[in-house]
């Protein structure tokens, strides 16, 4: 049987950051269920759809194949065979994936392909309901979160460093609405699984985090 963990939290907790270091350490696949979402948004970007049209997505999403393939350990979204992934990282289509996954045949699509993979293979997946509905089963799960301003924070000094400028209070405001989406959403929404581990990182270094997420996993692991 497969090991799996998983883990969810809001954007900006650095679920990403630790999620790969995790991965690399213990050899198992990091996958970023948050990249197939973006994917799915960008889909619905190129065909020109509002980000409040939620019918021509639910009838669009069956156009968009999505699969994942790992080049040097490195995951690589591909949106039908095409290679997306230096183009999702913008605020538009994080803007527009929030907006777009909650629509349930976009969730049901990425989801068993999420399902499948962890079914194969070890995984560290981070999302937002990998511990809730995509892995309920997962051995290890984690709810990583961070304030609002320190996330915030983070990823302006991210896209900063992309040689992207964008306002800080643009970007914390973004960040707050797009927690309330995410967490008040009907299907799927943002929460901790109730046997999850609640992380609040806001004064932790991430070495400090990954050590003690992997502590967490040998305990587990020697059971
Ligand atoms: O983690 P991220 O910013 O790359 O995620 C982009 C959007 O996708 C985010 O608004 C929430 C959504 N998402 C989701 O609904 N379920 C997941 N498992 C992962 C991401």
């Amino acid at each position: 049987m497969s090991f799996n963990i998983a883990i969810d939290g809001p954007a900006g907790a650095g679920k990403s950051t630790i999620a790969k270091k995790i991965a690399a350490k213990l050899s198992y696949i990091y996958v970023d269920t948050g990249a197939m979402y973006r994917a799915m948004a960008l889909y619905f970007l190129r065909l020109g759809l509002d980000a409040g049209d939620r019918e021509g997505m639910a009838a669009a999403c069956g156009g968009a194949d999505i699969s994942i393939r790992y080049v040097n350990g490195e995951q690589n979204v591909l949106l039908n065979e095409e290679n997306v992934t230096p183009y999702i990282r913008s605020e538009e289509v994080g803007k527009m994936a929030s907006q777009s996954s909650p629509i349930p045949q976009v969730r049901e699509k990425l989801t068993q392909l999420q399902k499948d993979l962890a079914a194969r293979e070890d995984v560290v997946m981070d999302g937002r309901d990998i511990g809730t509905c995509v892995l309920p089963g997962a051995q290890v799960k984690i709810y990583l979160t961070a304030s609002t301003h320190t996330r915030a924070l983070r990823r302006f000094r991210e896209l900063e460093e992309k040689g992207l400028k964008e306002s800080l209070e643009e970007i914390e405001a973004d960040i707050a609405d797009r927690d309330y989406r995410d967490m008040h959403r009907d299907i799927s929404p943002l929460r901790q699984a109730e046997d999850a581990w609640y992380l609040d990182t806001s004064d932790m270094g991430i070495d400090e985090v990954v050590a003690a997420i992997l502590n967490r996993v040998e305990q587990v692991r020697e059971r």
